[in-house]
């Protein structure tokens, strides 16, 4: 699919003549341009910090969050700042920011980019992104709108199975847990589905099914795939296994997610029934999805693939402003 691009705007405030905003994953189904961004990320994550270059000097980030986050709004800013830039911030937008006065996401928008060269969003509403980038005279990045989304998560996952396992073609991977409401899990989906990936396990409860819209990705992808409601019996055969939190906050009432919470809680035992050099893979934050004695197998790499997200993001805004 064509890059998501914006001619003849603002072009003063940075040096390209077409504006890049980040809306979706299905922007990156190039497989150039992700070798491109994976491989400046581990240029910066082996560089030491005095090297980085000055991409973003002399700009302003707005990070918008309309919803909680830790990594992603962390490693943004981190990653604005070694390139460069500063941000300016709202605390947490959904509550200290106008829109609590009724102010229009597209107003406030509008704002924002008179003050800045991008913004860094993350939004409950499906097309968030895509509301913002309409109205947007600055590049928008999204950090996450409602279920739909997450593409800078699914860019750091691609890079986080590729420096573990050279590559992700011939994997056998299995996404467990929330895979109805799991934004991050329908963005990874589009880059599997870009590989010769050996196989996929979807491994959910069955009211968490994933969606036929990312069934199909694969189907016309040509990869297997087996849906299932748990991993017993999959975890010898399997390189990466990626959990995911039940998503609380998506649930229409507290009975129905408690129905389903802690429908997977990953165990050492499990851990060590997978390959030796497997992953176990997890966006975070975690509930108690991977019980925290994991964390000292050497298969457990969400940590490392939090820390990964840091390089991914500088490489991408390099990228965005080249
Ligand atoms: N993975 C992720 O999006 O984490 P945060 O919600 O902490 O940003």
């Amino acid at each position: 699919m064509a890059l998501y691009l914006y001619s003849n705007i603002k072009t003063s405030c940075y040096n390209t003549s077409i504006m890049k905003h980040v809306t979706s994953i299905k922007q990156f189904l190039d497989k150039d341009l992700l070798t491109k961004l994976l491989d400046r990320a581990a240029e910066f994550q082996a560089m030491p910090a005095s090297e980085y270059p000055g991409a973003l000097a002399h700009m302003t980030f707005a990070t918008l969050f309309y919803e909680p986050s830790t990594r992603t709004r962390l490693s943004f800013e981190t990653a604005v700042q070694n390139l460069g830039a500063h941000i300016v911030s709202t605390e947490s937008a959904g509550q200290f920011s106008s829109s609590v006065k009724g102010e229009t996401l597209e107003d406030t928008i509008r704002i924002v980019a008179n003050y800045t060269q991008g913004i860094i969003i993350r939004h409950p509403e499906n097309n968030s992104a895509e509301r913002a980038a309409a109205v947007s005279e600055v590049p928008i990045i999204n950090a996450g709108s409602g279920a739909n989304e997450h593409p800078t998560q699914a860019l750091l996952d691609l890079y986080t199975i590729v420096r573990r396992h050279g590559n992700v073609d011939g994997l056998e991977i299995a996404l467990v847990g929330d895979l109805a409401y799991g934004r991050t899990v329908h963005s990874l989906i589009h880059l599997l589905g870009l590989y010769k990936v050996a196989k996929v396990y979807f491994v959910s409860p069955d009211s968490l099914r994933m969606p036929d819209e990312y069934l199909t990705v694969l189907d016309d992808s040509g990869i297997a795939y087996e849906v299932l409601d748990n991993y017993e019996g999959i975890l010898p055969k399997l390189d990466v296994v990626y959990m995911t939190r039940i998503q609380k906050e998506r649930f229409p009432s507290l009975e129905a997610y408690d129905a389903v919470k802690d429908s997977f809680i990953f165990t050492l035992k499990d851990a060590q029934m997978m390959k030796a050099d497997a992953s176990i893979l997890h966006p975070l934050p975690r509930v108690n999805e991977i019980a925290t004695d994991v964390d000292e197998d050497p298969r457990a790499q969400y940590f490392q693939q939090a820390r990964n997200g840091l390089f991914l993001r500088m490489a991408l805004l390099e990228w965005i402003y080249s």
